[in-house]
């Protein structure tokens, strides 16, 4: 038998891409590839990547420059670019950049082993199609190899809200379901696999429509796995959240008390521009609503800051919605020209004014987000283990609302479950006693 091939991957962007380099990695597996994380002794290199700012686009080409002096000293060297990167540019990365021989889209990945045969023939390979198949179907089973206690699932893909300043729904296409009992059967597999927690995933996870009752149903279906203790899902749009959802998070009990909820901004006027389809005022009863049904729920969220238009005024509104619903984790960003989107085309904000305003809202959303994480300090929790810590016998797992909590480790394995008390709060992590 021949020596088997190292694949590289390096992946960018949002959990969706962790998980297709994972069943990137699997397919090309089928080929004899084993996975390396030493890029030098690599056959082929991956860059799994992120169109969604700028920041993130710009990373690849440069990881790509870096990448020649690895390609010049072994000249058989495979480079492929995936993910969404390769959809909205790949063949100007093909014309443009001789070392690249292979750009699959994200619709694309099944079609990995003939690609891979292609360049095996001296050929360059690309494929951005939007197939009709069902990728996953075609990815066929997954290996049944041991894995962590943790796991992202993808269920949906793509979005058709189609947000002004936002590529998703132009470079992972229009909204799609995997269908339910193919989803249940992975998420089987999973947990005999070892899997104790999953994330279902997807651009606009809570449009999900494969079963019955929708995302909700998915989840009651899902918390009847034996052996799988913990459901999440990300990422929602508010006028998804259906009240089948809602109420899913005061019923379920392996549904976690977290929910990532973007609202991008807190000005009418704004959200308006952003084509959102609802008002801050809107957002906020939602969130009444939501920590009716589960008052403990820990809440984050996306902003933009600088859209188009944006005046001081709008930001402060912002600045007070993220005062009145205080948010344990978030995410913000300086608003990003993408080319092809409406907001582009739209008069802009200085950058200096942008910068300003991002640094206001994180030293908000920071003082939020230590103020609630200090709040469990004294306050008993699960926590599933995951991996052992710096310091000797220590171990590191998150808790229901997705803290990291560090635990002196005496007994304590990988993949248990086990009630802490919380004891102090740090930087960005919790420290307990086992109960
Ligand atoms: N500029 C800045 N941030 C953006 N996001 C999406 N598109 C842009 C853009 N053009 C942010 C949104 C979204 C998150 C995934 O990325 O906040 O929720
Ligand atoms: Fe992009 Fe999310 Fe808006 Fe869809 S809902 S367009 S993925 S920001």
């Amino acid at each position: 038998m021949s020596l088997p091939k190292k694949l590289f991957i390096k992946t960018y962007g949002c959990q969706m891409n962790v998980y297709d380099s994972e069943r990137m990695s699997e397919a090309l597996g089928g080929e004899g590839y084993v996975p390396t994380d030493r890029p030098e002794e690599a056959d082929m290199i991956l860059l799994n990547t992120c169109h969604i700012r700028e920041k993130a686009a710009e990373k690849v080409y440069s990881e790509l420059g870096r990448m020649r002096g690895l390609k010049e000293a072994r000249p058989d060297l495979k480079i492929g670019v995936a993910g969404c990167v390769a959809q909205a540019e790949g063949e100007e990365i093909m014309r443009r950049q001789p070392l690249v021989d292979l750009v699959v889209g994200p619709q694309s990945y099944h079609r990995l082993p003939q690609m891979e045969a292609r360049l095996r023939a001296g050929e360059r390979a690309l494929d951005t199609d939007f197939p009709e198949e069902d990728k996953f179907a075609h990815l066929g089973k997954r290996p049944k190899a041991a894995r962590g206690p943790t796991a992202f699932l993808t269920v949906q893909e793509g979005c058709d809200k189609f947000c002004a300043f936002c590529v998703v729904p132009y470079t992972r296409g229009a909204e799609v379901s995997r269908p339910a009992a193919r989803i249940i059967a992975e998420a089987r597999e999973l947990v005999e696999r070892g899997v104790r927690e999953i994330t279902l995933l997807g651009q606009n996870v809570n449009a999900y429509h494969g079963h019955e009752g929708g995302l909700a149903g998915l989840i009651g279906a899902l918390a009847r796995i034996d052996g799988l203790e913990r459901l999440r899902y990300t990422t929602s749009h508010p006028n998804d959240m259906d009240d089948a959802l809602i109420a899913a998070h005061g019923e379920e009990a392996k549904l976690m008390p977290y929910l990532h909820l973007p609202v991008q901004s807190g000005s009418d006027r704004v959200l308006k521009a952003m084509n959102r389809k609802h008002t801050a005022e809107g957002y906020l009863r939602l969130i009444e609503r939501i920590r009716a049904a589960r008052p403990d729920i820990l809440l984050s969220g996306d902003f933009i800051v600088g859209f188009p238009g944006e005046t001081e005024e709008d930001f402060e509104a912002t600045m007070a919605l993220v005062r009145s619903v205080r948010y344990g984790q978030c995410y913000s960003f300086k608003y990003s020209t993408r080319p092809g989107t409406p907001a582009a085309e739209r008069a802009q904000v200085g950058e200096a004014e942008k910068d300003n305003r991002l640094q206001r809202l994180q030293a908000l959303l920071t003082q939020q987000q230590r103020a609630l994480q200090d709040e469990m300090v004294g306050r008993d929790v699960s926590v599933l283990f995951e991996r052992s810590g710096r310091e000797p016998g220590q171990m590191v797992g998150k808790s229901d609302h997705l803290h990291s909590v560090h635990v002196a480790g005496e007994g304590i394995a990988r993949g248990d479950l086990r009630r802490v008390r919380i004891t102090a709060s740090g930087t960005n992590s919790l420290a307990g006693t086992l109960l």
